[in-house]
């Protein structure tokens, strides 16, 4: 079978289509005929060896989201049948709970290998049902990004209506932020370094827009925008740029999840405003399959649809590396197989 995979060195030159067998469904395993994938900002630090030395050794087959139809029923499967659609979760030993060492020891496309292959065989236990109104291209948007939006503002964040979020850029776990905020009836701020991607989340609910590039002290104006005490809660993923605004802009109590770098990754902010603010800065990373299938339920439940920018075909893998690498897009940028 066909796959794309970083062949034989780390490097983004060696990122290249390969040829695995096909692999047949065991004992308690499901096959899934991979129909489409999606790319996360982490993908393009893979072939680089970004992840250090807990990667798979090479060839590791690329990406972590992706959706495929069940082709194979292993002995003693009952929960799944042929025809069924269903994601390989980010996390294959993370079923639900909070998290320890061995449930965050093995993601795709990093310590195992990825959803950019023909087929996938993966234990039904490792597996989770899409909602049905989705096509396969939205449906494989849902393992990473989503999830991590979902354990961001559900699991850990417990957001309720009336609460006030600020979710950073318009990237793929932004936008499941502010769809997640709008669905639980919260107040979303949203912040971009472009108006007309700002004009975009207007329509689809964001309450109060600020552009970081020509409002660099945007913490303030946020504080501001949520009645002068501050928003709830903060979707960060620009880390060392982004969290001393994050921390103007957050009410004492409040809670900033920390989930990306975007903006450096060294800790360079007012500690002291955490404590005498009482800010909660709680670390994301991902989350179960417990988090995947609440939070399947609640887009089935919302008619909910993820944000597709562009879709790119499977050859095209670099050429879509390049395009996230970009900063054009808007949501999620895919393939389909
Ligand atoms: N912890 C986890 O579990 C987890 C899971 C997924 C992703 N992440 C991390 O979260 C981050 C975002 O991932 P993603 O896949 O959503 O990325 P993405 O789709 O590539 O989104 C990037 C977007 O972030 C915005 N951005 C960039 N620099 C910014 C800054 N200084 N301030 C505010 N916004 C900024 C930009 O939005 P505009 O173009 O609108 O300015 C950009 O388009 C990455 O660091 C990624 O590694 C972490």
């Amino acid at each position: 079978m066909r796959v794309f995979q970083v062949d034989t060195a780390w490097s983004d030159e060696n990122l290249r289509i390969g040829e695995r067998p096909e692999p047949t469904a065991g004992p308690g395993e499901v096959r899934l005929k991979m129909t489409a994938s999606a790319l996360n900002y982490r993908d393009l630090l893979v072939p680089r060896r970004g992840y250090g030395s807990r990667m798979k050794a090479l060839p590791l087959i690329m990406l972590c989201d992706g959706v495929g139809r069940i082709d194979q029923v292993g002995e003693g499967v009952d929960s799944y049948r042929v025809g069924d659609r269903v994601c390989p979760l980010f996390f294959s030993s993370w079923p639900a709970g909070e998290p320890s060492a061995e449930h965050l020891a093995h993601s795709l496309g990093c310590e195992i290998d990825g959803t950019m292959a023909e087929y996938m065989v993966v234990p039904a236990s490792k597996v989770a049902a899409v909602p049905a109104h989705l096509d396969d291209v939205e449906a494989a948007t849902l393992p990473t990004a989503a999830v991590t939006a979902w354990r961001a503002l559900v699991t850990e964040g417990r957001v309720k209506a009336g609460d006030t979020v600020l979710v950073q850029g318009t990237g793929g776990v932004s936008l499941f932020a502010l769809q997640f905020a709008k669905m639980l009836g919260a107040t979303v701020i949203c912040t971009s370094s472009s108006d007309e991607k700002l004009t975009r989340v207007r329509a689809m609910g964001a309450d109060e827009t600020i552009n970081y590039r020509t409002t660099p002290e945007w913490g303030r104006v946020a504080r501001d925008m949520a009645g002068g005490s501050g928003v709830d809660h903060v979707v960060e993923v620009g880390g060392q740029g982004t969290l001393p605004q994050s921390l103007r802009a957050v009410r004492p109590g409040g809670t900033i999840s920390m989930i990306g770098v975007l903006a450096g990754s060294v800790m360079d902010a007012p500690l002291g405003m955490i404590v005498t603010r009482h800010v909660r800065l709680q670390g994301i990373t991902v989350g179960s399959g417990e988090d995947f299938r609440a939070m399947a339920r609640a887009i089935a439940h919302h008619g909910m649809r993820p944000v597709v920018d562009r879709v790119f075909e499977f050859e095209q893998l670099r050429e879509a590396m390049q395009y996230l690498a970009s900063g054009r897009h808007f949501g999620k940028v895919c393939i389909r197989h």
